[in-house]
């Protein structure tokens, strides 16, 4: 088991919900932990409540942008090096239903968040950890990334993608005999602020897209919006998160019990050649 006493940690999307958590749960492992997020007052409120039980230090961050996730690193390795990446920050998506109807700007905002996120993430603290030869980076992604969602295509192609960077990742480092470490995490309905993300939509994309009007779709919204209002309580993926990142596993699944079958359901799918299982609104 990995000890992560003293250890730096970096999490994005810490101002709220499961970056928040993580946070703290570092903190309560008296790792020194940087707090990066987009939205800077909740940022400041999040690090002040932390600040009380250990090291903290929070640094505005935009992740879609690269010199911006750049600096965050250079303002953490102040810190000491980088042992753990959690490339959490995420948006739910924008504008109207079917993945023909969504304009470009709301397809560049999930995808820049989510993906490009993810990417900026690994390509600003990856190097340092393979050349030290340890650390780890856990990468958020969703049930979504394993599973075919409707109504939700750039979220859905955002978090497949990054299931799938973070296996190719997986892959290339044990090729290479590092000791470095990555794990995915793929949570289910978890009780955040998800829903509202659109209160990080950036100006420069213009007009947020106008919301749907289609009673099939937001019925839909309106049932996402419950199953996350009574989801997992976001401290419990914490804890899971912090356990694989001891135990060095790649899958990290807190609702696994929930999806698994239909999880199986799909790869079975794809081998027989049967139309894709959607997943459980439940
Ligand atoms: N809540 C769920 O049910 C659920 C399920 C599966 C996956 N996820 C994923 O979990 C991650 C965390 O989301 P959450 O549920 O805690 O939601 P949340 O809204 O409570 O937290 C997301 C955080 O990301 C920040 N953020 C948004 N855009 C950013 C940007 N450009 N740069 C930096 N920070 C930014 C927000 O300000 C917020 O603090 C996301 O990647 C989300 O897609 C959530």
């Amino acid at each position: 088991m990995v000890d992560l006493s003293g250890k730096v940690a970096v999490v994005t999307g810490a101002a709220s919900g499961m970056g928040f958590a993580i946070a703290e749960k570092c903190v309560s492992e008296r790792m020194k932990v940087v707090l990066a997020d987009v939205e800077e007052d909740a940022l400041e409120l999040a690090a002040d409540r932390l600040a009380q039980r250990g090291t903290v230090l929070a640094v505005p961050t935009d992740v879609s942008v690269a010199e911006s996730v750049d600096d965050l690193r250079r303002q953490a390795e102040a810190l000491g090096p980088v042992h753990l990446l959690c490339n959490n920050a995420g948006v739910s998506g924008a504008g109207p239903g079917a993945a023909w109807e969504k304009p470009i700007s709301a397809w560049q905002w999930v995808l820049e968040v989510n993906l490009w996120g993810v990417i900026h993430g690994i390509r600003a603290f990856l190097p340092a950890m393979v050349e030290r030869d340890q650390g780890h980076i856990v990468n958020t992604a969703s049930i979504a990334g394993l599973l075919p969602f409707p109504f939700a295509a750039p979220y859905a192609a955002s978090k497949h993608a990054v299931v799938g960077i973070s296996t190719s990742i997986f892959h290339e480092l044990a090729i290479r005999g590092s000791h470095v470490h990555v794990s995915v995490l793929c949570p289910g309905w978890i009780r955040t602020r998800i829903v509202d993300s659109e209160r990080n939509w950036p100006d420069r994309l213009g007009a947020l897209p106008a919301t749907d009007t289609n009673p099939m779709t937001q019925m839909l919204e309106a049932m996402v919006k419950q199953l996350v209002d009574a989801g997992m309580d976001p401290a419990m993926v914490a804890e899971q998160v912090l356990d694989a990142v001891r135990a060095e596993r790649f899958w990290v699944l807190p609702n696994a019990s929930d999806f698994g079958p239909v999880i199986r359901d799909v790869g079975a799918s794809a081998v027989e050649g049967r139309n894709p299982p959607m997943a459980p609104m439940a």
